[in-house]
This record gives structure tokens, sequence and C-alpha cells, in this order.
């Protein structure tokens, strides 16, 4: 049962080695994966959500699983009154900021109301930091900020872009960011570029619990293995890969929430804008993912290829060695284990959280 899972990280630190962490969206999916290393490495985390894309439960799981009940307010980030309170009740260190909205399609249907939560959003944060002196930020960026230009492996110098309104607020927020550190007052930013997270804690207490249709493939196949739904859509089986199918970077969403651990332990230098990507280098199909899912949970995943999902491209994958190089940090789990860890959440939790 879910209460085998031991509260493993339990007791490791005095109060006085902690360092306090906000955390904006810290219930969403990678947000709680993230508070679980955070707390494994000693630090505090503070976490603010509104809950417009998670539940009160994943909370109640993290705490059950850490034996810590950090402290948290339900809030909109854009709140200003709530967040000025944060900063005045806890000595913030430093900020992770996972809160925003991430559906590409739902962003193409709601541009404003999608610029307005990622922007706005990232802006108030910023204000309330410079009036309490804060300078430490980690931002959730997306392997999005490559739009369709360019060839895999992709380096972190190339330039930003967009094919939706989504992207735009990643590539937008990471102009601001880095004008902002250009004033010289002394800000240390890091933008973390995921590719595909996937995978969940292996206690199988938290994972990823979207709402409605799942718009990813790893949810939709979970799914599809659970009994949900009757069989995966293939979205494409003629692209210019080696089995025809679309191809990405799956990042174990632990080894991405140790990214974020690593960051923070880099971020100390003053007026540095710094930008990663997080992903494995690998480029693994959609048919492999299929594969892989087939093994790790012993049930067929049917499947029908298909026409191309709009916007779609056909390979996209990290080069990952500026995060090895400066951050020490190098993903160590494998699409298998992702998938194992998947169906573990999944099967554990058919209906998520509302289990
Ligand atoms: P998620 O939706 O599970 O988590 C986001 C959390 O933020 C949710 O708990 C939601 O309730 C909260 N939130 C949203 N708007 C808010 C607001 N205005 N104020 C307070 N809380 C708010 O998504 P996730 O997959 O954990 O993504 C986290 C971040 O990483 C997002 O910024 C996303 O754009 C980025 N990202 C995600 C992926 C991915 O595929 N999952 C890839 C690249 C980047
Ligand atoms: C993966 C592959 C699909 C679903 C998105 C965002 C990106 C980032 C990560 C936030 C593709 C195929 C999918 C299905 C399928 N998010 N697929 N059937 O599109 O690579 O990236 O999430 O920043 O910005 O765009 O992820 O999981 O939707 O698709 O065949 O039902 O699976 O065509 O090849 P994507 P995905």
């Amino acid at each position: 049962s879910l209460h085998d899972a031991l509260p493993i990280y339990y007791g490791h630190h005095s109060k006085a080695d902690l360092v306090k962490v906000l955390v904006t969206g810290g219930a969403g999916y990678i947000g709680t994966h993230t508070v679980v290393e955070l707390l494994a490495a000693g630090y505090e985390p503070v976490i603010v959500d509104d809950f417009s894309n998670s539940s009160p439960e994943a909370l109640r799981r993290v705490a059950h699983l850490t034996g810590v009940e950090s402290p948290f307010y339900e809030a909109d980030v854009r709140n200003r009154d709530v967040l000025e309170r944060i900063f005045i009740e806890h000595n913030i260190h430093a900020v992770i900021h996972f809160a925003g909205l991430k559906s590409v399609g739902e962003s193409v249907a709601e541009p404003l109301r999608y610029y307005s939560t990622n922007i706005d959003s990232t802006l108030v944060l910023l204000e309330t930091m410079q009036k309490f002196g804060r300078s430490n930020l980690v931002f959730s960026s997306s392997a999005t900020v490559y739009g369709n230009a360019g060839t895999p492996p992709f380096t972190e110098d190339l330039p930003r872009q967009s094919t939706n309104p989504y992207g735009w607020t990643k590539a937008m927020i990471e102009q601001i960011l880095e004008d902002v550190v250009a004033t010289g007052h002394g800000w240390s930013i890091t933008a973390l570029r995921y590719f595909n997270p996937v995978g969940a804690h292996p206690s199988g207490l938290i994972g990823e619990d979207p709402n409605n249709i799942p718009n990813n493939l790893m949810p939709y196949i979970s799914q599809v293995a659970v009994g949900r739904r009757k069989q995966l859509a293939i979205f494409g089986g003629d692209y210019d890969t080696p089995d025809g199918t679309g191809v990405r970077d799956y990042i174990h969403v632990v080894d991405l929430a140790k990214a974020h651990v690593a960051a923070l332990n880099h971020i100390e230098h003053p007026d540095v804008y710094k930008v990663y990507n997080i992903g494995t280098g690998i480029g693994v199909s959609v048919l492999e993912v299929v594969a892989a899912f087939e093994k790790a949970s012993e049930q067929p995943v049917p499947y029908a290829i298909v026409d191309r999902r709009p916007g779609d491209i056909a390979s996209c994958y990290a080069s990952p060695d500026l995060a090895r190089d400066e951050l020490g940090w190098e993903a160590e789990r494998s699409i298998d284990e992702a998938c194992q860890d998947s169906w573990n959440w999944q099967s554990k939790n058919p209906n998520g959280f509302q289990d």
C-alpha cells in the first residue's frame, strides 16, 4: 500500500542548517518532486500555489513521504499582498519559479490568459524580490524556446524563438530575466530549459496527474495501459526519423528535480544570468516509448498511427554538456526507469490524486 513508503528523508538536518527556498507552483508535477529533493538536500521549502492545476492531496503526499510539512500559502503569485507577506514571514534565500500555465494548445486558444499568468506572475515575483533585496532565482524554462529552427542536439546559444503563445511566454520571460540581471544590481538568475519531463517518484506517492485528456505522450500511454483510455493515437509515422515517429528527449522528473538543487547550489555569484538545457541528450521515438512502457508495465498499449499534430517537429533533444560541466549535473535515469516509475504511480493511483 501507499503507507509502506516511509518518510525516508526525515531528520537529517538540524534547523540551523536550513536555507529557505520559496517554491512557486510547488504543488504541481515538477514542483512536488523538487520539494522532496530540496528537503533531502537540506533546504527548507516554502510553497505558494493556487491549485489551478493541482490539489492539496499532492502536498499531503509530499508531507507523508518526507515527514516534513512545509509552510504553504494558497494564492496566485500575481497577488502582491500575499507575496509580500511571504517575504515578511520568511527569510527567503532563493526562489524557484514553477508557477504558470503549460498547455501549448490551450495557449493558442487563450493567449491572454497565458501571457497574463506567466508574465505577470514573474513580474510581481521579481518586483517583490527586489523590494525585499532578494536576488537568487531559478526559473522553469522549456526546450520550446528552440522553436522549429535548427537541428538537434540543441545548444543553449541558439536564438530564442517560438511557434505558440506558451512558448513565447517562456522566451519573453527569459529576455526579462536577462535584462534584470544586466542592471548590475546583484541579481543571480538561472533559467533551466527542460526537455520532456516524465516518470514519477519511485514511492508511487506523487506523479503527474493531468486534468481531462492528457496532451502529453507519457500520461496518455499510462492511462491506456491502466484501462482509462482505449488506444494511443501516434501523431505521424512519416517523419524523417529512424522509425518515422517523433523523437524527443525524455528526462526523469527526479533527475529534473535534482537539477534544481544543483542550480541552487551554484547560484551564489552575483550579476550572472545563466541558461542550461536539462535533458539526457538521448533522442527516443514514440514507438520506443511505447515498447519501453509495455515492457515495464507488462500491459499492452494499443495504438494507431494518425496524422501529424500541427506544430510538432520531427526531432528534439538536448546537448546536456553545459549543465554537466558547470552545474555538475547529469541525468542518471533511463527511459525504462521512467516507464517503471510512471506505471508504479499510475497503477497505484488510477485516478491520480483523487484516489
Ligand atoms: P503543473 O501545472 O503541474 O505545475 C504548475 C503549478 O503552478 C500547479 O500546481 C498550478 O496550480 C500552479 N499555478 C499555476 N498558475 C499559478 C499562479 N498564477 N499562481 C500560483 N500557482 C499557480 O506543471 P509542471 O509540469 O510541474 O510545470 C512546472 C513549470 O515547468 C511550468 O512553468 C512549466 O511551464 C514548466 N515546464 C514544464 C514542462 C512539462 O512538460 N511538464 C516542460 C518545460 C517546462
Ligand atoms: C511527445 C511526442 C508527439 C501525444 C510538449 C511541449 C513542450 C514541453 C514538453 C512545456 C511527440 C507524440 C504525443 C499523443 C503522440 N512542455 N505524441 N500521441 O510536444 O514534445 O512537448 O511538452 O514546456 O513545450 O510542446 O511533448 O508529450 O506532447 O509529445 O504521438 O497522444 O509524442 O507527437 O512526438 P512535446 P508531448
